[in-house]
């Protein structure tokens, strides 16, 4: 049997950090649809397309190949055969990414690349409407939350990290922002999905994290 686990959450909760763990110990894909959609939208700032523009965004979707990795360094996102694993985290992105998510074609489109790449596999993916629309029926399904404060000072230590160019300020801004946005959206908007657990890391490790969902799959 193929168990699938269902990680969603508002922006910056934790949820790629610990599905990445989740995902490794028990030996199932790791998938994460925010890089997907990431990705859709620097192609579409490169190639000047107005993220607004819902026909322009969807065609370019359609001749659009967005690969997700596996390698000893995590997961690599390949756009038409580039990395674009570091440039999909920078701030224009981020900025607009929500833009791009709220037309309704193109999540058509997502949901469609995503089912198939569970398919006939044990699957640990994170997103915004995973166990809401994606894989309604996965079998366990988590909703990460934690305090805004606590989710932008969490992503900034992560960009330092990572040499990604980081504000606290402006990266606090960004997050609520996007949150209201995927919270209003008209299609598969962020949302607990009745049969979600929800849980507040606002004040737990990622240790403690990991070890609650590893729970969850047991029962
Ligand atoms: O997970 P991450 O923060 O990288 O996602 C970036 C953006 O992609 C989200 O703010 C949201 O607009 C969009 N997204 C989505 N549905 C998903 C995953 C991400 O709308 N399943």
């Amino acid at each position: 049997e193929h168990i699938a686990i269902a990680i969603d959450g508002p922006a910056a909760a934790g949820k790629s950090t610990v599905a990445k763990i989740v995902a490794e110990k028990l030996n199932y894909i790791y998938v994460d649809t925010g890089a997907m959609y990431r990705a859709l939208t620097l192609k579409a700032l490169n190639d000047g397309v107005d993220p607004s523009d819902e026909a322009a965004v969807i065609n370019l979707l359609l001749e659009t190949n967005i690969e997700l990795a596996n390698d000893s360094t995590g997961q690599r996102v390949i756009l038409d055969g580039k990395d674009v694993t570091e440039e999909i985290r920078y701030q224009p992105v981020s900025a607009n990414v929500s833009y791009i998510a709220k037309l309704t074609a193109v999540r058509q489109e997502m949901l469609k690349r995503q089912r198939e790449l569970a398919k006939d596999r044990g699957v640990v993916m994170d997103g915004r409407d995973i166990g809401t629309h994606v894989l309604p029926g996965a079998q366990v399904k988590i909703f990460l939350v934690a305090s805004v404060d606590e989710r932008a000072k969490r992503r900034h230590d992560e960009n330092i990290a990572k040499g990604i160019p980081s504000d606290l300020d402006q990266l606090k801004a960004e997050i609520e922002k996007r949150d209201e946005i995927d919270t209003n959206r008209e299609t598969a908007p962020l949302v607990k999905a009745d049969d979600a657990v929800e849980l507040d890391t606002t004040s737990l490790s990622i240790h403690e994290v990991v070890h609650s969902i590893l729970q969850e799959v047991e029962k």
